[in-house]
């Protein structure tokens, strides 16, 4: 017979109190993920975190008031008409009482109602109530998540300030596969430690250029490419999150600016290098995330070309475009730590570690875009960072995961 290994169990004292103190108000709407709240809860708790649940009336189908209430210590709110629980913690106290308001998981429902500002129960009235930091945890299915009304949504709460915490792709309750998965309670609690921890990037200023360029042909045409700027919104994003004073140099995309940065249009690689010229300087570090054109026009028209009936061809001359990622990196006073960018097809490491070389860059993030569904316009992308001394492999993820993993990369080397 097998014996059975009986170890103690983990004690809340033995695990760092990294919330201490801190008050999180779990709103819980009506999806299959609220199961996971009871040990999202408890994981909260045991650091420290005082736990004030609300539910909607759909979620208590799915995780029972009682469940939540044994595991949070506290009674649950549920309703915004109930005598009795006005009368001791009224809805505008509790609104007043969190330091951070995390709904989770939040469903299209719930999303949709926030973007417009209603409140007709309890945990919508909360969050309109409510002046403390937002953060929403999506979960739905798939083909919810990726409809328009719901993006549309998430947008708009992401433009107000609310941050959006996942969703996860992967297989979902419902059989379907993509994202729409709430984040799991220990990432969830992760990023309620960042939140409230230390900001690994504070007092740094970091510039970042994103997206395509345009290069003029006449007034009305251009050459250009498919970078969307996703990568470099979301470092640029990222960054300002882990406390960094951030400087976006944007290529012509449709994103919306991240909260707290700083954000300069710029439209041709000659205006893109202008604009990185002046500001890298005044930058410690200068991530060259663009797609920049390497050729412009040699002459753009002042008039718009027209088509001729005597030949079946036309010739556009092309010149150089400044290199900026190797300006920037050739400053001999007030240089930033540069950081490049390689998309390549094939022998992605002697290319990259080439380009590393002759840009003199002090980091270099490969990413091979043979590679169906990563890189250019996807909201996925792994990447393999060089340095001199070293390389690391950052795995598939989706870009906001991948540029935290990236910067902490970038500042340990910066910091090294
Ligand atoms: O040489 P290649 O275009 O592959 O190098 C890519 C890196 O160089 C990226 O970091 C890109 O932002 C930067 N780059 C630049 N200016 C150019 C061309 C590329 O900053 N004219």
């Amino acid at each position: 017979m097998s014996q059975l290994n009986i170890t103690s169990p983990t004690t809340s004292s033995a695990i760092a109190q990294t919330l201490a103190g801190k008050k999180i108000l779990l709103g819980i709407s009506g999806g299959i993920a609220a199961y996971k709240c009871a040990d999202l809860t408890r994981r909260l708790i045991e650091r420290g975190a005082q736990v004030q649940v609300v539910m909607t009336p759909a979620a208590k189908e799915f995780i029972t008031p009682l469940t939540m209430q044994a595991v949070s210590g506290k009674p649950v709110s549920l309703s915004l008409l109930d005598p009795a629980a006005e009368a001791s913690m009224g809805h505008i106290e509790l609104a007043k009482w969190a330091d951070l308001v995390l709904l989770a998981p939040a469903t299209a429902d719930l999303i949709a109602r926030l973007r417009a500002g209603m409140g007709n129960d309890l945990l919508s009235t909360l969050v309109l109530a409510s002046n403390a930091p937002i953060a929403v945890a999506p979960a739905m299915n798939q083909q919810m998540h990726a409809n328009v009304a719901t993006q549309d949504n998430i947008q708009a709460l992401s433009l107000r300030g609310m941050m959006m915490w996942g969703p996860a792709a992967g297989q979902q309750a419902c059989g379907d596969v993509g994202y729409g998965r709430m984040l799991e309670p220990m990432q969830l609690v992760a990023l309620c430690e960042q939140f409230f921890g230390p900001k690994p990037l504070a007092g740094i200023r970091i510039a970042i250029t994103a997206g395509p360029t345009r290069e003029a042909i006449d007034p009305v045409r251009y050459i250009s490419n498919h970078s969307s700027g996703k990568m470099g919104f979301a470092i640029a994003d990222t960054a300002a999150q882990m406390g960094a004073q951030v400087t976006l140099i944007s290529g012509p995309v449709s994103l919306a600016t991240p909260k707290n940065v700083e954000r300069i249009d710029v439209d041709s690689a000659q205006s893109m290098h202008q604009a990185a010229m002046q500001h890298a300087p005044t930058h410690q570090i200068f991530i060259s995330c663009a797609a920049v054109a390497d050729y412009r026009p040699s002459q753009v028209a002042d008039q718009k070309i027209k088509k001729t009936d005597d030949s079946d061809q036309m010739t556009i001359t092309m010149v150089k475009n400044p290199d900026i990622v190797a300006s920037v990196a050739a400053l001999t006073q007030d240089r930033p730590f540069t950081i490049g960018f390689a998309a390549e097809t094939q022998d992605v490491e002697r290319y990259a570690r080439g380009k590393l070389d002759k840009k003199n860059l002090d980091m270099i993030c490969a990413n091979d875009v043979s590679v169906q569904g990563l890189g250019f316009n996807s909201d996925d992308n792994a990447l393999h960072v060089y340095w001199p001394e070293g390389d690391q492999a950052l795995a598939i993820a989706n870009k906001q995961q991948l540029a935290q993993q990236l910067l902490g990369l970038i500042a340990e080397q910066y910091k090294h």
